[in-house]
């Protein structure tokens, strides 16, 4: 199956020469997303994860699935203000501003074996925050899954240290 099939790219969105790449399309296909996330799976099974965790809100659409299929569990890395108990957060920097994400204090135990999984690898600095918060916690990242990496903006420089999975490289 040649998963890009299912990837619409559409120009100037979400802002003039942007080309985004919109996983609607999969997403309403059962057999694609299905055939999407056996291979984060397999992936996961390989680097025998514990536990899955998934960035806000495209992570949770690849990460949950993953999780369920595996029947383990799934924990959210969120915007400040979403989760209820004690978090711990994380703050980078962007091109224009700053961005924090959160996570439970309770989300990984201490030695839990963690997979990453979102539906894209841009700058990495998403993923570089997931990892910081799973390592705050005491967790391991055996590795990180995408749906998409964008190679020319080169967040796989930041992952140098870990297992990388990505399924469509544009
Ligand atoms: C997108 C995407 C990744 C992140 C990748 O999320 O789902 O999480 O950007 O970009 P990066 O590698 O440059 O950090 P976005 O912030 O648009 O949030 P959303 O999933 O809630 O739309």
């Amino acid at each position: 199956m040649n998963l890009k099939d299912y990837v619409a790219n559409v120009p100037n969105f979400p802002k003039e020469g942007i080309q985004f790449k919109d996983i609607t399309p999969l997403m309403s296909d059962g057999a694609a997303y299905n055939y999407a996330t056996q291979k984060m799976v397999e992936f996961a099974k390989k680097q025998q994860a514990e536990v899955i965790v998934g960035p806000e809100a495209r992570g949770f659409i690849f990460g949950c699935p993953v999780a369920h299929e595996l029947k383990i569990g799934f924990a959210p890395v969120r915007k400040p203000g979403k989760l209820p108990r004690e978090t711990v957060s994380f703050n980078y920097d962007l091109e224009y501003g700053s961005n924090t994400l959160c996570m439970h204090k309770d989300a990984i135990k201490p030695g839990q074996r963690v997979l990453i999984v979102d539906d894209l690898l841009a700058t990495g600095g998403t993923v570089e925050a997931t990892v910081k918060l799973i390592e705050q916690l005491g967790g391991v990242v055996v590795g990180c899954a995408f749906l998409i990496e964008l190679e020319e903006l080169n967040g796989r420089k930041l992952l140098e240290n870990y297992e990388v999975l990505s399924l469509m490289k544009y």
